[in-house]
Parts: C-alpha cells; sequence; structure tokens
C-alpha cells in the first residue's frame, strides 16, 4: 500500500493529478499480501460455514443514519455524502458494510426461511484524519451472523477471528477484548446515571464530551482525552448494571470462550462506535500500530433489522480493518526477512524471428501444463533481456536463439541456485525436465 496520507494539495493547473488523500494504491509490490489475507480469510470463513455476499458501495444516504445512529462521529461528520445529479436522491459512499448488508437481507427476504451466516470484503470510505492505519477509503473483511438469537454465535465469530490471526501468524500480535453494553432498557438506565455522573462534574468535560452529554453519553466513555481519563475512570460501569437476560447471555459467552481455551480482558469501557450494538461487543487489539490499535471489532446487533424495516432478526457480526492486518503481516515479513512476491518458474528469452514465433507456442504449452512462464515482450538484446529474466524473481531462464531452434532444444540458465550448471534441454523432452526440477 502507497501512503497517500501525506499528499499535499497542488495547483490544478498542469499538476501531475494524485489520489484522493487518505486513499490509497495497492501496488503489485503490497498485494501478494493483499491477497493473502484475503485467500486466508475466506478458507477461514468458509470453514464456519459463512457464505460470500457482495452488497453496492453506494446506498440511500437514511440507511446509514438510520441503521448507525444519527449521534455518532460517523454519521455526524464522516460521511461522503451526495446528491444523485439525476434523481436528486442523497447518497453515501458506505462508511461499514453491516447496515447494507441487513438491507439486502431484508429486501431479498434472506431470513425467512432460515438464518443467515455472511461474509464480504472490500472498500469503506470514512473522512477522518489520515494518519498510519487509519484511512478515508479503506477495506474491511466482514462477517454476519443473522438470525441467530443465542451467546453461541458471537463467542463463534471470536473463535473464529482467533483462527484466522493464527493462519496469518499474528496469534501474538492481537489481543482480544469483550464487554457487554446490555439491551436498549439497561441501556436507558444505563444513560441516566451515566447523565447524572456527567452532569454533577461537567466541568472536568471537554466541548465533545459536554456536547455529547445530550445526544450520547454513553460516547464520552471513548474519550482519548487524557485530561477526561479520571472522570470517566470513577464513572458507574454497565457491566454493574445489566438485566437478567443480558446478564445471561454475557455469561454464556464466557462459557464458551473459556470452553475454546480463549485469552480475554473484560473491559468494561468498551462501548464501539455504532449505535445499534446491544449485549455483546469485542475488540481485537494491537500494540504495534500506535493509535489504530484495533484490528477487529464487532458485537450484536438484536435491534437493527426492525428499525430499518425487517422482522426482529437476531445477529451479531464484526469487520476487520484490512490495512492494519497488511500492516501486521508485512512487519512480520521485514522481521523474518522473507518476500511475499510471487515469481513465475521461468522466464522465456527469445532472439530472432523464428525463435520468437517458436517461443509464443512453447510459452502457451508450458501453461497449458500449469507452469507460470513470463515470455519476453520487447525485443532487445540477449543481455538485456536476461537481465529482465533476473528481476522478474524467476527461478530460471529458457533461452531460445538460433542454435536451439535448428536444434529444438532450449538452454536452461538458472537465476536463483548457485552452483547449477547451464544445461541444453530437448524441447520434446521440458515438460518432463520441468516436472523433475519442480517436485
Ligand atoms: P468499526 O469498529 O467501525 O466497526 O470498524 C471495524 C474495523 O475497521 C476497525 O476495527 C478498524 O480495524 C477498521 N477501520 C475502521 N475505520 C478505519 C479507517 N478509517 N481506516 C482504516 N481502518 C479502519 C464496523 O465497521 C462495524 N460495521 C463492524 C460490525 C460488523 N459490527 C457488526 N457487524
Amino acid at each position: 500500500m502507497t501512503d497517500n496520507a501525506k499528499t499535499t494539495a497542488k495547483p490544478a493547473t498542469q499538476a501531475t493529478l494524485q489520489a484522493v488523500r487518505g486513499m490509497n494504491d495497492i501496488l503489485p509490490d503490497d498485494a501478494p499480501l493483499w491477497l493473502h489475507l484475503e485467500d486466508t480469510a475466506r478458507r477461514v470463513f468458509e470453514q464456519y460455514g459463512y457464505r460470500f455476499l457482495r452488497v453496492p458501495i453506494v446506498e440511500p444516504t437514511p440507511l446509514f443514519v438510520r441503521g448507525i445512529g444519527e449521534a455518532t462521529d460517523v454519521v455526524e461528520k464522516e460521511m461522503y455524502t451526495f446528491e444523485d445529479k439525476l434523481s436528486g436522491e442523497s447518497l453515501t459512499l458506505r462508511p461499514e458494510a453491516t447496515a447494507g448488508i441487513v438491507r439486502a437481507t431484508i429486501q431479498h427476504n434472506l431470513t425467512y426461511e432460515r438464518p443467515q451466516r455472511v461474509w464480504t470484503h472490500g472498500p469503506m470510505f470514512r473522512h477522518e484524519r489520515p494518519q498510519k492505519g487509519r484511512y478515508r477509503q479503506f477495506h474491511q473483511l466482514n462477517v454476519e451472523a443473522l438470525g441467530f438469537a443465542g451467546p453461541d454465535v458471537d463467542a463463534e465469530q471470536i473463535v473464529l477471528l482467533a483462527r484466522l490471526w493464527k493462519a496469518l501468524g499474528l496469534e501474538n500480535s492481537v489481543s482480544l477484548k469483550i464487554n457487554s453494553i446490555g439491551d436498549p432498557a439497561d441501556r436507558r438506565a444505563y444513560r441516566e446515571a451515566l447523565t447524572v455522573y456527567f452532569s454533577q462534574n461537567v466541568e472536568a468535560l471537554d466541548d465533545d464530551s459536554k456536547r455529547r452529554l445530550s445526544t450520547n453519553p454513553l460516547r464520552i466513555l471513548d474519550s482519548k482525552n487524557p485530561a477526561m481519563q479520571t472522570i470517566i475512570e470513577g464513572a458507574p460501569r454497565m457491566l454493574e448494571q445489566l438485566g437478567t437476560d443480558a446478564r445471561a447471555h454475557f455469561d454464556g459467552l464466557r462459557k464458551w470462550l473459556d470452553s475454546a481455551g480463549l485469552v480475554y480482558e473484560i473491559d468494561t469501557r468498551l462501548v464501539r462506535g455504532l449505535d445499534y450494538y446491544n449485549r455483546s461487543v469485542f475488540e481485537w487489539v494491537t500494540d504495534r500500530l500506535g493509535a489504530q490499535g484495533t484490528v477487529a471489532g464487532g458485537g450484536r446487533y438484536d435491534g437493527l433489522c426492525e428499525s430499518l424495516g425487517g422482522k426482529p432478526t437476531p445477529a451479531c457480526g464484526f469487520a476487520a480493518g484490512m490495512e492494519r492486518l497488511v500492516l501486521l503481516l508485512r512487519e512480520g515479513l521485514e522481521k523474518s526477512g522473507e518476500s511475499a512476491t510471487p515469481a513465475p518458474l521461468a522466464y522465456l528469452v527469445h532472439q530472432g524471428d523464428a525463435a520468437a514465433a517458436l517461443s509464443w507456442g512453447l510459452a502457451e504449452t508450458l501453461r497449458d501444463a500449469g507452469y507460470g512462464i513470463v515470455l519476453h515482450a520487447g525485443g532487445g538484446s540477449m543481455k538485456s533481456q536476461m537481465k529482465k529474466a533476473d528481476a522478474s524473481g524467476a527461478r530460471f531462464a529458457l533461452i531460445l536463439a538460433e542454435d536451439e531452434v535448428r536444434d529444438r532444444t532450449v538452454t536452461v540458465k538458472w537465476l536463483r541456485e548457485t552452483g547449477q550448471e547451464q544445461q541444453t534441454v530437448p524441447i520434446d523432452g521440458l515438460i518432463a525436465w520441468l516436472t523433475a526440477v519442480t517436485v
């Protein structure tokens, strides 16, 4: 990923066009890590029966306002919202995937007959201040289970993530925090308790928190302002005020996590930034990425489906930030000195018209047999072609020039292994030779 966080604006005239600030290019050198992450995630999610779905990147604005909540940072200040030029409808680039997925399940009656486990991945958009690990276009892996009421599914998703970390070699880089924010009635009572508490201490609140006191006092707990930490420490805790059902759900979640042998911290301050949550909330965090340390977050959202016009459907889900995971994966690679770039097996070098024609067919035949072959294009001397062969990362160069065409052979020059002699292989025996050297 080429970090465009620091891209500065230039005058429009004659300036080289740049990507939008906070929206990154993922260049070929970085792409293998992304593909590895996507492949691994897909394999793990499918193991748990989650099926892929894709929803649009643009949705009607009210979906997010109603779904995520008017008093959230995302809706208040981070959405890319615009008016459709023809219809005049207000549209928004999705800041997250859950609201769109719930809309799709309602629209297509997906949970009518049975519950659904689904997942997706793709770009999300939030107008935040870009910094390491925080971008304006970023990508999420998103997993949702719709129509499941019990804590077993909450635990399933947390365990699934533990398996993903292990498959990615990140299990020692992340840790788990869980909490319960109760049911709406519990939260209303808690909200009142918080309002009373913070109102009694209003002089200790910063401007943002004063505003939140009337809109969403729970979000005050989320403040990162160091000057606010003492007052936040003293606030009443949600976990102490859970109703019977939410308490049983949380105990159930803990039981499942304990039986899976997962280590977790109960973080009574964990409230999450979107309004649709109830009961279980969880985050996987790392201390390796500075301020943007949450690599995955989610929880239960039993009321969302109904509030978007569907039938009541208990649900739970999470999203993992792919940029943050790629940063962790890259850090791991740098430590081990390994390369993530897949290289072709061979680079086919050719000189002269007859060799060019023969190479073209030969490359296709070798690809038919399943081998990765880069065929040189663009002419040039043998020396410059060999340089390109080396730069491609191929294990060896296959060389076809006048002599080889005449003798129906190829010359093999090893590019990586030292001590290997250059050798001549008959074209008809090349696949057998490749099979022998690649076992
Ligand atoms: P979220 O906590 O807003 O939750 O985002 C989930 C993850 O996306 C974060 O933990 C982080 O890794 C990544 N992320 C968020 N914003 C950015 C950003 N600006 N730049 C880079 N990465 C970012 C949700 O989005 C919920 N929809 C999760 C969910 C699904 N809950 C239930 N189902």
